[in-house]
């Protein structure tokens, strides 16, 4: 067996894999948000290790077999957030996430430090709020007597593991999201430290998303119930996971997918392609690769947001029971996800989410058809800056929560125009984590021939033309909403 642990940004999700890819057990363990102000989105990292420790234990407690038998853990998490370190290791204050917006200025005095055409060179990717090094910058001109007590930073899931082996790493492909990486070299940029004046040694040590880091400290062993002797390996950011879980290793692969954020995430085989920081370009976890990805802030969590105001007490299947019923269009109802901001395309902190077109016959499925869509047209805004730069999307892999649910899996057909693929696991991170583990295990030659053994394909969803044709009109609607209602935030 080997365990994937993919930490997220409302919990935490703990998947056994045997050595088939058939997940045995699962454990998921929440932690809270905090949003103290607009635009500020914190969590305690010692959170995020207790509800690991614990969801590890649970897990054991129902193990029927060997703990010897769990051979290697790995961690996907989420990106960009900033955890701040004195020098015995521990935080100096709560991490600012990948979501907290609160760092536009920060983002200007980059452009303005290193230059925007050098950032691109150096970074591949543009200054972004949720990025890493705005955070650090933030903290640093905000928290300055806090910041000198500052020795290192590690990212959300190399803080567990951290806590986990007593020993700090920074994977590759997390790295790629901080903005202090060359992405080219694989090398941390002395050019932007030395501009920011952050010592080198301020940067953890790099490692391989496979790369095996340690074993568990014995306390952490107890604690759980596994074997001291289970190898830990370093692990990858939550999209890097999710496109090895989801066997996007190789030119021509595209994944969409849903969580808290919603990603549309192709294939790179080379640095070389430049999308002029349109969408963001990252190290895979897969060795010696890249990917190119756009971003909507706000996917899962519009639904959720939708859910917890409308819905409290209901499932979300209860939410989306009849919205096969509704046609395409909901009825006239248009939703924009904007409720955090956006990234892909507008790269806007300020723009806020909108219902138009509210009529009186409508009724709660035409609200919860309109954030499908919604959610949706912002996903295909980044599958046409793909294809606009001469990418084919002809096939995208769905998973997280898009892939739950058979009408949203039908509407990403219809909008992208592409045939939908839904594996007989949409564990993404989780999966691609456990696959890090079996690949470093020896398990397989190759991240290749372990996706083989690994992801089997559950169904296909092919575009309905007439759909395909009333949502390109709907989408050229929806872009207009954009620039209409802009003024409204400002
Ligand atoms: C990617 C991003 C999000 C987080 C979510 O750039 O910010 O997708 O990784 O965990």
């Amino acid at each position: 067996y080997v365990i994937g642990v993919d930490l997220g940004t409302s919990a935490v999700k703990i998947l056994l894999v045997n050595q088939n890819g058939v997940v045995t057990q699962e454990v998921s363990k929440e932690y809270p948000l905090f949003q103290e102000k607009t635009g500020y989105s914190e969590q305690n990292p010692d959170d995020w290790v207790n509800q690991t420790v614990a969801g590890l234990s649970d897990l054991l407690k129902d193990f029927t077999g060997d703990p010897a038998d769990i051979e290697g853990i790995s961690f996907s998490g989420q990106m960009h957030g900033l955890v701040l370190l004195d020098e015995l290791g521990a935080p100096l204050r709560n991490a600012i996430l990948w979501n907290d917006t609160r760092t536009t200025a920060e983002c200007q005095d980059i452009y303005d430090t290193v230059g925007e055409k050098r950032l691109l060179e150096l970074t591949k990717n543009p200054a972004l709020e949720g990025f890493t090094l705005p955070k650090i910058l933030w903290v640093k001109k905000h928290e300055p007597e806090l910041f000198t007590k500052a020795k290192t930073f590690v990212l959300p899931k190399d803080y567990v593991r951290l806590k986990l082996t007593g020993k700090i790493h920074m994977d590759y492909s997390d790295a790629a999201g901080t903005l202090l990486l060359n992405v080219s070299e694989k090398a941390w940029s002395k050019e932007i430290c030395n501009l920011f004046e952050l010592s080198t040694d301020f940067c953890p040590p790099l490692v391989g998303s496979h790369e095996e880091v340690g074993t568990l400290l014995s306390e952490v062993a107890e604690r759980t119930g596994l074997s001291e002797h289970t190898r830990v390996f370093a692990g990858g950011a939550d999209n890097a996971c999710g496109a090895i879980g989801s066997g996007i290793l190789e030119e021509g692969r595209t994944l969409a997918s849903i969580g808290t954020s919603g990603v549309v995430l192709s294939y790179e085989s080379s640095d070389e392609k430049d999308f002029q920081g349109t969408v963001h370009y990252f190290n895979h976890g897969a060795p010696n690769a890249f990917y190119t990805m756009g971003v909507t802030l706000a996917a899962g969590y519009s639904l959720s947001w939708f859910k917890d105001v409308f819905a409290p007490e209901e499932s979300f299947s209860n939410l989306l029971a009849g919205v096969e019923t509704v046609p395409p269009g909901a009825n006239g109802l248009l939703f924009t996800p904007y409720l955090v901001g956006e990234r892909t395309p507008h790269v806007d902190s300020t723009i806020r989410a909108s219902f138009i077109g509210m009529d009186g016959s409508h009724e709660r499925k035409d609200f919860a058809r309109a954030v499908l869509e919604g959610i949706t047209f912002s996903l295909h805004e980044s599958v046409e800056i793909f294809r606009n730069h001469g990418k084919t999307i002809d096939t995208v892999v769905s998973i997280g929560g898009g892939a739950k649910n058979e009408a949203w899996l039908q509407m990403q057909a219809d909008i992208f125009n592409a045939k939908i693929v839904k594996l007989a696991s949409e564990q993404g991170p989780g999966m691609g984590a456990a696959m890090l583990a079996a690949y470093g295990c020896g398990w397989f030659e190759s991240m290749t021939e372990c996706a083989d053994q690994f992801l089997k394909v559950d169904k296909e969803y092919v575009p309905n033309e007439a759909n395909v044709e009333k949502y390109q009109e709907l989408f050229k609607l929806y872009q207009t909403v954009y620039t209409q209602t802009q003024e409204l935030n400002k």
